[in-house]
C-alpha cells in the first residue's frame, strides 16, 4: 500500500504524486514529480518559480532527495536558472559519483543534462526584495550598494517572516519502498550563498525502508546543527515511537543554542505509513513561522487528508 506525508505547501504535487504511486511508480519517481509542481506554482513563494530571492535580488534554490531502499541521495545547492533543482538532484544522484553540488557546479551539471532553464525571479518578489532593502538599509549603504558589506543587512533578515519557507514530501509506494525530497528558495533575502537544510541530509531529510522517514522545515540552521531528520530515524532505530522520536528531536532542538530561534516542523513517517508531525514556534512577530497543518495520503481513500501539526512552543 502506498501512503504520501506533505507540508502546507504542497497541494500543486498531490494529484500527480498519487496517480503515479497508484499506477505502481516509485516514490522516488513520485516525490520529484510532485515536487516540480511546487516548484513550477508562482503562488507558493519560498520554492522555484516565484521564491524570494537572496540579499543580492538572485534567487539561489536548495534541494533534495533520498531512495530509502539504498540510501541514494542527490542535492543541489545555492544553483540559480533553472526551474527544477529537484531533478537536477536527482539526475546528479543517478549519473555522478557525487551526493551533493553547489553554485557552479550545480549549474555546469544542470546545463550538461539540458535542464529546464528558469530566472525564478518574479516581479512580486522583486518589488518586496526592494522594499526590504528600503526599509533596512541605511543611508549609506543605500548609496554605496551593491558596494557594502552584507554583514550588517543579513543580521537584520533573522526575523520568522523570512527565516522560513520548504516543501517536503515523504512517500512509500507499493513495493515498500520509502523516499523522501525537500526543495526551497531558502530564507528570504538570505547571504548569498547560504545552505538551508534542504541539501543537507541527514538534516532537512532522511530516509531508510527498515523504519521510515523523515523531513524539516522552518529554520535550517537549527536542524543542521542537530542532524534532525536522521536523528528522527535513529530513535525509531532505538524503538521509540513514532511521536517519542519526533518529541526528543525537538528537545535536542531546544538545545541548540541560538541568538534567534525561527520556527521548525518536523515531518515523520514510519515504515507501515503511520504518521506524526510536530511544530515549534517562537512568539517573535506573532507570525505562524511553522506549518500549523500538513497534507496525509493513506493509500486508500480518495482525498488527501488536511491536518492539524501537534504544536509546541519552544
Ligand atoms: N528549511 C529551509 C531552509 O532553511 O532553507
Amino acid at each position: 500500500m502506498a501512503f504520501l506525508l506533505t507540508n502546507s505547501v504542497a497541494v500543486a504535487g498531490h494529484e500527480k504524486t498519487i496517480k503515479l504511486l497508484n499506477e505502481g511508480a516509485s516514490s522516488l519517481d513520485a516525490i520529484e514529480s510532485g515536487i516540480r509542481l511546487v516548484e513550477s506554482d508562482p503562488e507558493v513563494r519560498w520554492v522555484g518559480f516565484g521564491g524570494l530571492p537572496n540579499m543580492l535580488g538572485k534567487v539561489q534554490l536548495d534541494a533534495g532527495i533520498i531512495d530509502g531502499s539504498n540510501m541514494h541521495a542527490g542535492a543541489v545547492g545555492a544553483i540559480s536558472g533553472y526551474a527544477h533543482p529537484i531533478s537536477v538532484a536527482r539526475r546528479m544522484m543517478d549519473e555522478l559519483p557525487h551526493v551533493l553540488l553547489v553554485g557552479e557546479g550545480a549549474e555546469r551539471f544542470a546545463h550538461d543534462i539540458n535542464a529546464e532553464r528558469s530566472d525564478n525571479l518574479t516581479d512580486i518578489s522583486v518589488a518586496e526584495w526592494k522594499e526590504w532593502l528600503d526599509e533596512h538599509l541605511n543611508e549609506s549603504e543605500k548609496k554605496n550598494w551593491p558596494d557594502i558589506s552584507l554583514i550588517r543587512p543579513s543580521q537584520l533578515t533573522a526575523t520568522n517572516k523570512t527565516a522560513k519557507g520548504t516543501t517536503v514530501f515523504l512517500a512509500i509506494d507499493n513495493n515498500g519502498n520509502i523516499s523522501a525530497g525537500s526543495s526551497t528558495s531558502g530564507w528570504s533575502f538570505k547571504y548569498p550563498g547560504r545552505l538551508g537544510d534542504s541539501p543537507a541530509i541527514g538534516s532537512g531529510i532522511y530516509a531508510d525502508n527498515r523504519y521510515g522517514a523523515a523531513a524539516c522545515t522552518g529554520m535550517g540552521e537549527l536542524t543542521i546543527r542537530s542532524n534532525t531528520a536522521h536523528s528522527v530515524i535513529l530513535y525509531l532505530k532505538m524503538k521509540m515511537s513514532l511521536k517519542e522520536a519526533c518529541l526528543e528531536a525537538l528537545n535536542d532542538l531546544r538545545n541548540v543554542q541560538t541568538d534567534f530561534r525561527g520556527g521548525v516542523s518536523i515531518y515523520a513517517m514510519d515504515k507501515n505509513g503511520e504518521y506524526c508531525v510536530v511544530s515549534a514556534r517562537s512568539e517573535q512577530d506573532g507570525l505562524p513561522e511553522c506549518d500549523p497543518y500538513f497534507w496525509y495520503w493513506n493509500g486508500v481513500d480518495p482525498s488527501v487528508k488536511k491536518i492539524n501539526a501537534d504544536m509546541h512552543e519552544w
